[in-house]
């Protein structure tokens, strides 16, 4: 059992206090000794390793689940191994279900956002699976709908929880590292020449491929539109910028304690893969922030770098952090001995000292790693986002990777998507929330739903 997670936010409060909810809007007050009833939707590679977790917290009743591929229905019924669990084929009728207070949304990304909205207005809180969305408008709605309906939504960029991922954030906090003007990150693997080409084919038997497009365009079927790999089309997801880029996005926008960027630029594309997928394998992105800019590396036909962590430059220190970080000094001088010796200066030029470099800090180390699922050991910040959740349920507090957090991290992703597909920069307003002086680009914030779901959205949030 997953102990307890305490999370350390100073500015956490009560932020939906039970006194303010309607009957419409809430179907009953969770006591203290109340199990909560989830309902899962989307038993995947992620939503089986979820239903795994919910298992094993002693105050859930997993009551639903629901699989638009109906082997993976009947597969999690065995698996939850529950008589009392319903499975699904439509997840509209599990949201009739009132034993149901929260749902786990583990779909692909093209499904996050609506599916969400629906489950505010059903009156269910909400985990939801980052990437939050495929386009930016989304997380503006997500996020009138939880408030409107007052529910709790968190979105699963669980690697924020952590001891090594607050610790790093205090060193940045305090100042030690001196200005830190730039953070960089990386992502590498080699999974050349990819995965295959798929033909247009028959779905399999038990797949309802029109619900698992739902709000995306109408496509003829192939394999890699489908499980999976619905991640490199982006028409469903946008590839390894929101797929690997949720997670370590969160970790820079929660540590360096920012909105969003006021310039983004991005170039790349599928350069190396032989299959068919669409969304890029290289791509490079840049984010200026206030007081310092992020640089981003995917390669995902190249694995030298691997994943080296998020590297924290500062002008008296850089912090490396992976889980856990370490601390290295830069080194203090005369500047002017940093100008290359050659033949030394003619008579008029800037004179050397003898000044000698000592360290500006003191190198150091701590937190813990995080996650053994990524193969770092440690601590298993999945089950502490879940837990965070169930605990949210009951107080009405802000958890920590809230509804919000998800949308500012999938809004910097989106747009560096949009300036890669551009082919230009981005100006944006993080606090209007707009881009700045491109029709274009402001256009690209929102695309259509699909019929019926268009109606069905319009009729919760006001788009
Ligand atoms: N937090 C993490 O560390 C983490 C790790 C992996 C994946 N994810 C996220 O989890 C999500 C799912 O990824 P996956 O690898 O499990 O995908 P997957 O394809 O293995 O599983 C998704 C499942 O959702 C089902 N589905 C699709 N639309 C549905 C609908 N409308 N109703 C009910 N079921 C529906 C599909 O049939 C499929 O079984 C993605 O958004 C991914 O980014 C998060």
């Amino acid at each position: 059992m997953p102990e307890k997670v305490e999370v350390a936010q100073s500015t956490r409060r009560t932020f939906l206090g039970t006194a303010a909810l309607t009957a419409a809007s809430y179907q009953r007050v969770l006591g203290a000794n109340d199990r909560i009833g989830v309902g899962f939707i989307g038993f995947g590679l992620i939503g089986k390793q979820h239903v795994a977790d919910f298992k094993r917290f002693n105050d859930v009743d997993i009551v639903g689940v629901c699989d638009t591929y109906k082997p993976r229905v009947d597969e999690a019924i065995q698996y939850i191994g529950n008589p009392n669990t319903k499975g699904y084929a439509d997840f509209r009728r599990m949201y009739e279900n009132k034993d149901i207070q929260g749902v786990v949304v583990a779909t692909p990304d093209h499904w996050h956002a609506l599916l969400t909205i629906m489950a505010c207005a059903a009156g269910k809180d909400v985990y939801v699976e980052k990437p939050m969305t495929v386009f930016i408008d989304e997380g503006k709605w997500m996020v009138q709908a939880a408030r409107k309906h007052q529910r709790i939504v968190v979105v699963g960029t669980q690697r924020r929880h952590g001891k090594g991922v607050a610790a790093a954030k205090k060193v940045a906090e305090s100042g030690v590292l001196g200005k830190i003007h730039s953070v960089r990150m990386a992502a590498f693997r080699n999974i050349y020449p990819g995965f295959g080409k798929t033909p247009v084919s028959d779905p399999p038997p038990g797949f309802d491929y029109d619900m698992w497009l739902g709000p995306a365009p109408k496509r003829p079927y192939q394999a890699h539109r489908g499980i999976y790999h619905f991640r490199w089309f982006w028409d469903y997801s946008g590839g390894q910028m929101t797929n690997l880029g949720a997670h370590i996005i969160d970790q820079v926008l929660w540590v360096m304690n920012v909105k969003g960027p006021s310039l983004v630029m991005s170039t790349g594309g599928r350069f190396a893969l032989e299959d068919d997928g669409e969304t890029p394998d290289l791509q490079d992105a840049s984010w200026v922030f206030p007081g310092f800019t992020l640089n981003c590396a995917i390669r995902e036909a190249n694995a030298s770098r691997g994943d080296p962590g998020q590297v924290y430059l500062g002008t008296k220190g850089t912090m490396t952090m992976a889980g856990g970080y370490t601390v290295a000094s830069e080194m203090k001088g005369d500047p002017v001995n940093d100008i290359p010796p050659f033949q030394g200066h003619p008579i008029g030029g800037p004179v050397y000292s003898d000044t000698k470099r000592t360290p500006w800090i003191e190198a150091s180390s701590g937190g813990v790693q995080s996650d053994p699922r990524y193969g770092t050991g440690g601590e298993d910040t999945m089950a502490m986002n879940e837990r965070d959740w169930l605990d949210s349920m009951r107080t009405r507090k802000r958890p920590l990777c809230e509804v919000e957090d998800g949308h500012r991290v999938a809004t910097a992703c989106n747009l560096a998507n949009m300036s890669l597909r551009l082919g230009r920069s981005i100006r944006w307003d993080p606090e209007k929330e707009q881009v700045i002086g491109d029709k274009e680009a402001a256009a690209a914030c929102v695309r259509p739903y699909r019929a019926p779901w268009d109606a069905v959205l319009r009729s919760i949030v006001k788009v």
